[in-house]
């Protein structure tokens, strides 16, 4: 890891909202007052009814609980269209760029949206949809995405976005968890000149999911697809029928806004609960900080809206502040890699926020890709999903950012509603590869497996020891779990699941996950869910999933897999449940390898050991530990022994 320090350019520190000493001053009188701060800096939202208390929050096991500014009422839509219209109603909200770059692009004002917003919560609406219903969202990067989350938030709706590279299987289970009554889908969606079909992902998950009864289908490919008579409506026409005004809904701060599921360590994925009052303060504080950000500036998050980062950094937090934020349908490499960097170009993007792993990707193509863009517009550079290698970290620093622009390396989580460490552009004198230091409000610790504190230098479990406005209030229709998950390793406080090492400076490095999810192209995946799916495959007997090192990905995903009796391995085999779990899951729970094994070392009790299958994995077979307590140490011989060449 590098130790070199890259101060704050002096143009930053003279002109930024937060220089450093604004930013210690800040810090501590968010945790030595919170209530005084929380109170002032929830100020940047429009409250129907203002807030009298502000933080009521115990993440011990006999008075539990989280609110904040429980008694304000506040309409999150109406936070981020109608209070803009006045002044701002005419500048541009969103710019969405399609895949292709011979489709003519869109620029929607504040305006636009409002009415197109108004027009979507009319319909949804006359489909039955009351507040407090679950809205499930399956839909490509384009902008009645945003249309819809926001139409749902007006109308105090709950949205659900599935991520739509996710199987109908995935969607299905998504649907039924939650309890959804009306999808929004549409017909096709489209990735690097490639088409996603949508809308058949929709019929193939509802043919599990009886209680759908109305699903909207928005026509963006004009692709044939087949409706269904009674339950299918087409988007289009049924906004053109209604009013562009719609009265937004009064929601109380603790009313939920949205539902995400994330993957977890055990078991389905987890719904993640976010309520509207703290989410908006949150979303909209980050977003300002992090970035730097002043309305008129073009800001970009290149994340999916099927991500908390799209949730927050696309929509949200970006449209609260008035923003013009730019949406991108497609990919980063097609029609070339130039793509990303054409697209700063076009809208002279000031602050760009992507991921590591598509970083990697281009940077492996070359600097020329790169060097025949301009970027001059830029200010301000972001990171997030996972550990920026310094590697990476330099090439976006010097060769896409031509040391000019700060490098925001932001740590959060689903769970965190917002970034929670991260540098701020005028105020962190930077170190590649280092989250830096908190954000207002939020206290990290690190402790040791037994949840002894470490102070000062060291490393540890990362813990948080105070609620933040940000954070997820439960576990959809399991409360239980939600405590069990997060405050019951340790405790008291919040466990966040990430290791992580602290330096004489007080700067926090994350060192990936310590359970057992694995971070594949920044993407959270449960080695539970790609093991249920491999063993529902009528060949295989048992299956353990871990996670290995992936040039691009960061980490890949490494399967051994015990066949059935009367099975053989073969390479068609290999390759069937490769496209199995494809489909199971969808194609970003791709197996990078599989390997076969008679049998999986596992201890007398029968547990599996899966210190030995991860040192296998990252081909760290010098020392696997002790081995004495397995059942059958021969069968790691054989695990060592046949090992497969990844690819
Ligand atoms: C990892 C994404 C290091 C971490 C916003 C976390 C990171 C998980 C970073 C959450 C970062 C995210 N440096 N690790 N800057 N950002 N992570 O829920 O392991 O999809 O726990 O939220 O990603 O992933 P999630």
């Amino acid at each position: 890891m590098s130790d070199t320090i890259y101060p704050v350019p002096a143009n930053w520190a003279k002109t930024a909202l937060i220089d450093e000493a604004r930013y210690h001053a800040m810090y501590h009188r968010s945790v030595d007052d919170p209530e005084g701060f929380w109170r002032e800096e929830a100020q940047r939202i429009d409250w129907i009814r203002p807030f009298s208390r502000v933080k009521e929050t115990s993440f011990d096991e006999k008075d539990f609980g989280i609110a904040w500014f429980s008694d304000g009422t506040l309409n999150l839509a109406a936070n981020c269209l109608d209070r803009h219209l006045a002044e701002r109603g005419g500048d541009i909200a969103i710019l969405w760029e399609p895949d292709d770059p011979a489709t003519p692009d869109r620029r929607i004002t504040y305006r636009e949206l409002h009415a197109d917003v108004c027009r979507l919560a009319n319909v949804l609406k006359d489909a039955g949809v009351r507040r407090g219903e679950r809205v499930t969202l399956y839909l490509p990067m384009i902008p009645e995405a945003a249309v819809a989350m926001l139409a749902c938030a007006r109308i105090g709706a709950i949205h659900s976005i599935v991520f739509a590279g996710f199987s109908p299987d995935a969607l299905a289970g998504r649907i039924t968890d939650c309890d959804s009554r009306v999808v929004l889908t549409a017909d096709e969606g489209l990735r690097g000149g490639r088409k996603v079909p949508l809308k058949a992902n929709v019929d193939a998950a509802l043919k599990e999911c009886p209680g759908v009864d109305t699903v909207l289908m928005l026509r963006h490919t004009g692709a044939d697809v087949p409706m269904v008579e009674g339950r299918d409506i087409d988007w289009r026409t049924a906004v053109a029928e209604q009013s562009a005004e719609c009265a937004p809904e009064e929601m109380n701060a603790e009313d939920p806004l949205f539902i995400l599921y994330t993957s977890g360590s055990t078991g389905k994925p987890k719904g993640v609960l976010h309520t509207t009052g703290g989410y908006a303060v949150w979303a909209s504080m980050t977003h300002q900080y992090v970035f730097d950000y002043r309305p008129g500036q073009i800001y970009w998050c290149a994340a999916d809206i099927g991500w908390v980062t799209g949730h927050s950094y696309v929509v949200y937090g970006p449209l609260m502040n008035g923003a013009t934020t730019v949406m991108f349908e497609g990919v980063p490499n097609w029609p070339d890699p130039s793509r990303f960097w054409q697209i700063v170009d076009k809208y002279a993007v000031e602050a760009f926020y992507g991921a590591p792993t598509a970083l990697r990707a281009l940077m492996r193509e070359g600097d020329d890709w790169v060097k025949k863009t301009s970027r001059k517009s830029l200010r301000v550079l972001g990171s997030v999903g996972e550990p920026i290698n310094p590697e990476a970290w330099q090439w976006y620093y010097k060769v896409i950012g031509e040391e000019r622009c700060p490098i925001v390396d932001t740590w959060w989580q689903t769970e965190t509603g917002g970034t929670m460490i991260t540098p701020l552009p005028g105020a962190t004198p930077l170190k590649p590869g280092s989250a830096t230091r908190p954000m207002f409000g939020v206290q990290p610790r690190l402790v040791d497996n037994d949840g002894t504190p470490i102070e000062g230098a060291g490393e540890g479990c990362l813990v948080i020891t105070d609620s933040w406005p940000g954070q997820m209030r439960t576990v959809w229709g399991d409360h239980e779990r939600f405590f069990q998950t997060y405050f019951t390793t340790f405790p008291g406080v919040y466990f966040t699941g990430d290791g992580c090492r602290r330096d004489t400076d007080g700067y926090y490095w994350i060192t990936g996950r310590i359970d057992d999810v694995i971070n594949v192209s920044g993407h959270r995946m449960g080695t539970a869910e790609i093991e249920s799916a491999l063993v529902a495959h009528q060949k295989v007997a048992e299956a353990a999933v871990v996670g290995m090192p992936h040039a691009i990905k960061g980490q890949g995903i490494y399967a051994y897999v015990t066949l059935n009796s009367e099975v053989e391995p073969s390479e068609d085999l290999r390759r069937e449940l490769v496209k199995w779990v494809r489909q199971e899951i969808g194609p970003i729970a791709t197996p990078d390898v599989i390997q076969f094994a008679p049998g999986l070392p596992k201890t007398r009790s029968g547990k599996i050991m899966r210190r030995i299958l991860r040192k296998i994995a990252e081909n760290d077979v010098g020392n696997l530990g002790d081995t004495s307590t397995l059942a059958d140490p021969s069968v790691v011989d054989h695990l060592l022994e046949n090992r497969p060449q990844p690819e």
